[in-house]
């Protein structure tokens, strides 16, 4: 039996979905399908609006125009606690955990909505005990519980930061700069845990510069330009598109 691209389903999918800021439109137009149970990659460079459309999606900021759907149901303009509920994770690109809180309180308040945070961070409940023990094994820092988050390593601290998104059980993980400013070492444990949790059944959507990771982590490639698509497919059509090349390079 061949396999067909009908065989695809969608999982997050935009239309023309747009944002500006003042005189800047970070995301101008973008309609883009991302595919559910794969690990899809989002590249550009610096400036093109990859951030802003992350934002956009999970409800960090509102788009101008334009509709998002995940897995068919709408989600345009909702508020980020309900984009969560919906079965979608992320992590920021300038990683998000509290400094001085350790990492077991970080891993506890993760699953919490912020205005409740640091009230219930409190209320331990052991079953949630173990499943943040767990998933501190499972990306390697359970070592660290009760150190402060600020003690650890950057890369420690994404890793803690991944940990957090587990918490919640997202279908579907967004990653916004997973390898930035980590050491190689770290990179190699993110990248066999992505690996690992599509293998169970979780979508990623990863916004990575590193490329030589986007294209062996990666099904599918979406490449951004001045806030829109501009070309995508699989990770080795992707790399000799002359759209690419001059997207990055200028040429
Ligand atoms: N809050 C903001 N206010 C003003 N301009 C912004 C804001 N966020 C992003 N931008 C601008 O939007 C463009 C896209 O930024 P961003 O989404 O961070 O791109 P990327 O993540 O691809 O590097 C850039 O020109 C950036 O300066
Ligand atoms: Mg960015």
């Amino acid at each position: 039996m061949t396999v067909t691209a009908a065989a695809v389903q969608p999982n997050l999918a935009t239309v023309g979905l747009t944002k500006s800021f003042g005189g800047v439109t970070a995301v101008d137009g973008a309609t883009v399908t991302f595919q559910h149970g794969k690990v899809n990659a989002l590249i550009g460079p610096n400036g093109s609006g990859k951030t802003t459309f992350f934002n956009c999606v999970t409800g960090m900021i509102k788009p101008d125009a334009g509709t998002a759907t995940y897995r068919g149901r709408d989600i345009t303009g909702k508020a980020s606690h309900r984009v969560a509920r919906t079965g979608i994770g992320r992590s920021f690109q300038l990683c998000r955990v509290f400094p001085r809180m350790t990492v077991m309180e970080n891993m506890l308040v993760a699953v919490r909505s912020t205005s409740l945070r640091r009230q219930l961070a409190s209320a331990r409940d052991p079953q949630e005990l173990d499943r943040a023990r767990g998933l501190l094994a499972r990306v390697g820092i359970d070592h660290l519980e009760h150190s402060e988050a600020r003690d650890l390593s950057y890369g420690q601290q994404k890793l803690l930061e991944l940990a957090g998104v587990l918490m919640a059980d997202p279908e579907t993980i967004m990653l916004d700069e997973p390898a930035g400013g980590v050491n190689p070492a770290l990179i190699d444990r993110i990248a066999n845990l992505v690996r690992d949790l599509n293998a169970e059944g979780k979508t990623f959507i990863v916004v990575e510069h590193n490329m030589d990771l986007v294209m062996s982590l990666s099904d599918h490639v979406v490449v951004f330009d001045r806030g829109r698509q501009i070309c995508e497919g699989p990770p080795s059509v992707v790399q000799n598109d002359p759209r690419v090349l001059e997207a990055y390079l200028g040429i």
